[in-house]
């Protein structure tokens, strides 16, 4: 097996608070991997430690097997490059129109993309998304959904191989879900990494290999899918658990 993520005893604290708490856990390369868990259980913070996006007050997170605390900026960047995320409130820049919040990736890892190859690929990952209004406007002039949408294109991009998603359907509608859905079951069979946060248990068993609770900033269950198709009881008490 191919270790792509490694969490090691790692441990996060912010505020005198211990989110999440000496948790060890090794990310498949080429697999989809679900964090569920009630709200506040720490599956956002666990994805950040994974994508590298917070720092450990205890233990390490390793992509490849390489401590992503001693990257330089050429690893990190090829990290950033690697591993996009969309983040659970999308986190787009408020004082940015739309392209702009597009064209900073591209700008960050392709450098000698000129502004027409830009707009090029913009236009293509905003068709694969399904999104179509202008994009001289900023995100505060969109809904919650067509957030999620630029979130998700500008995870699109630079064609990551290792996608953090983090309650991704959310707020869309079943169509717009649908399209990121079938996006990701392309990522999927060209045999890329995912690692999704949601509350939705029939993405779980559509979409991932492994699934894991997190509770208290625990991991307290790990299935994989065979288990998931096996044990529909412990399927149904895990759900409602999740949608208290
Ligand atoms: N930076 C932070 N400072 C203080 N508390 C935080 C911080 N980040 C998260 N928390 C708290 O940690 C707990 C877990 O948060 P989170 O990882 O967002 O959970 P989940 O995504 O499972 O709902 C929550 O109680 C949240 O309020
Ligand atoms: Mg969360």
């Amino acid at each position: 097996m191919a270790v792509i993520i490694e969490l090691k005893q790692v441990s996060f604290a912010a505020q005198q608070k211990t989110i999440v708490q000496d948790l060890s856990y090794q990310f498949e390369e080429g697999k989809t991997t679900a964090l569920a868990g009630p709200s506040g259980g720490g599956k956002s913070t666990v994805l950040k430690l994974s994508a590298g996006l917070l720092v450990p007050s205890r233990g390490k997170v390793c992509f490849r097997g390489q401590d992503v605390s001693l990257m330089n900026r050429e690893q990190n960047l090829a990290f950033r490059r690697e591993g996009a995320v969309v983040f659970q409130d999308s986190a787009l820049w408020a004082n940015q129109n739309l392209d702009q919040i597009l064209e900073l990736p591209l700008r960050i890892h392709f450098p000698s993309m000129t502004k027409p190859e830009r707009n090029h690929r913009i236009r293509e990952v905003l068709a694969e998304v399904g999104y179509k209004k202008e994009l001289e406007i900023r995100p505060a002039q969109l809904s919650m959904g067509e957030q999620k949408l630029i979130a998700f294109a500008r995870a699109m991009l630079c064609r990551p191989r290792l996608l953090f998603l983090d309650e991704w359907t959310e707020s869309l509608d079943d169509t717009a879900a649908h399209r990121l859905i079938t996006l990701v079951k392309r990522m999927q069979e060209a045999g890329h990494t995912i690692i999704f946060v949601t509350h939705n248990l029939n993405l779980i068993m559509s979409l991932a290999d492994y699934m894991l609770v997190i509770r208290g900033g625990t991991l307290s269950l790990r299935l994989t899918k065979a288990e998931m198709n096996s044990d529909e009881d412990l399927i149904r008490s895990i759900e409602q658990e999740i949608n208290l």
